[in-house]
């Protein structure tokens, strides 16, 4: 007999392909032997365990200021942390943000990271179209999917979304502008790591307000910030908050400290207009778990207040010299095969364009890396298989019905994040005989 289960309860009993595949992988993970390209874990080194301990102590010793930090929190988050994270902002001027325009607005912690941020936008939306990038962040896209919403993908340049297509598919929508429910962008795109330009973010909030006129209801755009703080590439133009770009009241960020000190922190937030959107947000969280763990949003705060400029000037010269090696050492190995080279110069992210090489999960070149061709020669004898390199297969980044469906085939994310640097090296050299074996099995055939 079936439960009564809901459209997101039905399809949650089935892992989304990325799952799945990574769960194969990482159930015979070997530390050490095999290669892990194909998550967003950030480097165990960019990680300030001794800061951690101190905020941890100082939390814990001064219950003056750190009040009642085992106890529950309140749903918006805790004054500390929203204090500390404004100070952070106008002290880095991160965003170009002014006292003004932080001020005009209203920021919420979510219970679990951005992640229940995102989460909480899915929920407090009547299920409706959704247009983001192509690649697209397959994380939040599949999510929103199994939640009953609409993805629809424009393709990206250099310079993100090409807003030029967007208007396009907007007109094309005809009648189905009802459906509109909101705009979704990463401003440090995963998977390809491309920076959205200021032009185009400024552009995205001008469509937003235009397209809300015609839609005859408020269509908002979220830019999820993930990257953002991590661009490393310091001839990047700095980045600049939609916040300070919009006057109809339609844009939001997304932040998290994930990335940029702990992920188990879990320390995610959303900035933006007040309103029932955040008043949505907060009260989700209240009905998720009442707060994000407050201790965790009390170290959080201390180590914004006093370890994080340091921090993030630490890890962001750390992902930039591995970038810019990972770099040299894909052209120098991959070349004869590198179509496209995209990221590199924020977050942690390579996205490639193979020639002639198909990638998804039954191509020759995942099988060799995967050590699944059947070839003892290229697995290693059973038991002892040689050293396995994982990716994301470009077929899971592309939206199937977009213009990049076909494309997608020959791509891969590869992440810097995780891996250190010889063990990343290493992977490239495999994923060069990977591709000379996938040329031999397709001249076989
Ligand atoms: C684009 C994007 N948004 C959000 C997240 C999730 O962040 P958090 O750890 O704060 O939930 C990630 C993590 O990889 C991401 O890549």
């Amino acid at each position: 007999m079936n439960y009564r289960l809901s459209r997101y309860g039905d399809s949650a009993a089935e892992p989304s392909p990325v799952n799945r595949m990574m769960d194969a992988f990482a159930s015979d993970f070997r530390d050490g032997v095999d290669i892990n390209l194909g998550v967003g874990y950030v480097n165990e080194a960019t990680i300030p365990r001794t800061g951690l301990l101190e905020a941890m102590g100082e939390v814990t010793a001064h219950p003056e200021g750190y009040r009642q930090a085992f106890n529950y929190g309140g749903p918006q988050g805790s004054p500390n942390l929203i204090r500390a994270l404004k100070r952070f902002y106008l002290s880095e001027r991160l965003g170009g943000m002014t006292e003004d325009a932080w001020n005009a607005n209203d920021l919420a912690i979510g219970p679990s990271g951005a992640t229940s941020i995102l989460d909480a936008i899915a929920d407090i939306f009547r299920p409706g179209i959704v247009i983001t990038a192509d690649p697209m962040y397959y994380i939040y896209c599949n999510y929103l999917e199994r939640k009953g919403f609409r993805v629809i993908t424009v393709a990206e340049d250099n310079d993100g979304i090409r807003c030029d297509l967007m208007e396009e598919r907007l007109q094309k929508l005809g009648c189905e502008i009802e459906d509109l429910a909101f705009i979704y962008i990463v401003t440090v795109n995963n998977p390809s790591g491309v920076i959205l330009t200021n032009e185009r973010k400024r552009r995205i909030v001008n469509l937003a307000a235009e397209w809300s006129t015609r839609a005859g209801h408020a269509v908002p755009v979220f830019f999820d910030q993930a990257y953002e703080w991590l661009i490393h590439d310091d001839s990047v133009e700095k980045p600049l908050s939609a916040l300070l770009m919009d006057q109809a009241g339609l844009a939001y960020e997304i932040g998290t400290l994930s990335k940029v000190l702990a992920p188990a922190l879990r320390i995610g937030f959303i900035l933006g207009p007040r309103g029932s959107i955040l008043k949505g947000i907060t009260q989700k969280t209240s009905d998720t778990g009442f707060s994000a763990p407050l201790t965790n949003q009390e170290v959080a705060a201390y180590m914004l207040e006093h370890r994080m400029g340091a921090q993030l000037r630490r890890v962001k010269d750390g992902y930039r010299e591995k970038a810019a090696c990972i770099e040299k050492v894909l052209k120098e190995v991959m070349g004869p095969w590198l179509e496209d080279m995209r990221g590199g110069q924020g977050g942690f992210y390579f996205y490639l364009t193979l020639r002639g090489i198909t990638t998804d999960e039954t191509s020759p070149f995942f099988r060799f890396l995967a050590r699944s061709t059947g070839d003892a020669a290229i697995d290693g004898p059973a038991g002892t298989r040689n050293p396995r390199v994982i990716y994301i297969p470009g077929v899971f980044c592309v939206h199937p019905e977009g213009s990049l469906a076909q494309t997608g085939y020959y791509q891969l994310r590869v992440s810097y994040g995780f891996e250190d640097l010889d063990r990343i090296v290493q992977a490239i050299q495999f994923m060069r005989d990977a591709a000379c074996y996938a040329e031999t099995v397709s001249a076989d055939l």
